[in-house]
């Protein structure tokens, strides 16, 4: 198991990486867009998971209060730090604590729930009642972002990387291997987090794949070219929505609404 300082060495490099900088330019794309059908309403949003902040902090600069939990209080300092520099401390609130501990005593429903990147690596059989906690935490008329990898994507970059018996083998694994974090994680699928969200009184509004054409191009060295990384970011943009393409992605992100 990689120490605090790995970990938040890993993050840093994944976060500058093209692949990281897709993924938050993506998935931001969804944020903003669930946040736009609230006008012009200070939100009270909630980042589960949400390590330093780094996806969520903007939208305290827009004004809106922010929820940063997590159980690893490691990230939280480059957070605060980065919150202080934004001037926007006052409006963030970071609470140690993982999901399965939420609500913290005194918390509201909040307007917006983030939950990207976490669900894979709580234990075997607890996404029934984490996306119970996650639900609970959305108000009426509240939205949700849930993310995580997706294993078509998964098998498919296998495939291209390591060939058909390591595809053959990615596929079988109930598991998956987190190279940012070194270590297993579940998967889970975008349709039995819909399903769930369902019975827990959400509907899916949206859903989209994240790095299609990235993840089928082997050569990741030009990825760092400015202009074949933005040529990347337009064709992620336009596949991002559309089947098939999205269903083969290396990670889903889905919305969906309490009605
Ligand atoms: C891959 S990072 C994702 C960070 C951020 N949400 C994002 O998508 O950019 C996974 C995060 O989940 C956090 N985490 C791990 N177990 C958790 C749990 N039980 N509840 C909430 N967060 C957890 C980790 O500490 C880490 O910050």
């Amino acid at each position: 198991m990689a120490s605090a300082d790995e970990r938040n060495e890993a993050w840093e490099a994944w976060k500058a990486s093209p692949w990281g900088r897709l993924r938050f330019a993506l998935i931001g794309d969804a944020i903003d867009e669930a946040i736009a059908e609230f006008g012009d309403r200070t939100l009270r949003i909630l980042d589960v998971g949400g390590a330093d902040g780094f996806e969520t902090l903007p939208y305290a600069i827009r004004g809106h209060q922010l929820t940063v939990a997590d159980p690893a209080e490691g990230f939280f300092d480059r957070g605060r730090e980065a919150a202080e520099q934004l001037g926007v401390s006052d409006r963030v609130r970071w609470v140690s604590a993982g999901l399965e501990e939420l609500p913290m005593a005194g918390d509201t429903a909040y307007d917006v729930v983030v939950c990207h990147f976490v669900l894979h690596y709580r234990p075997a059989g607890s996404l029934g009642a984490d996306v119970a906690t996650l639900s609970r935490l959305t108000a009426p008329d509240g939205v949700i972002s849930i993310a995580c990898p997706n294993e078509a994507g998964l098998v498919l970059r296998t495939l291209t990387r390591e060939g058909p018996a390591a595809a053959r083998a990615e596929l079988d694994e109930t598991t998956q291997f987190s190279h940012t974090f070194g270590h297993d994680s579940q998967k889970v699928g975008r349709e039995e987090v819909a399903a769930a969200l369902h019975e827990n009184g959400l509907v899916e509004t949206e859903w989209m794949g994240v790095r299609i054409a990235n993840d089928l191009i082997v050569h990741d060295e030009m990825k760092h070219d400015p202009v074949y990384f933005q040529q990347l970011l337009a064709l992620e943009r336009d596949l991002c929505r559309r089947d098939p393409y999205r269903g083969i992605a290396a990670l889903w992100q889905l919305t969906a609404k309490r009605l």
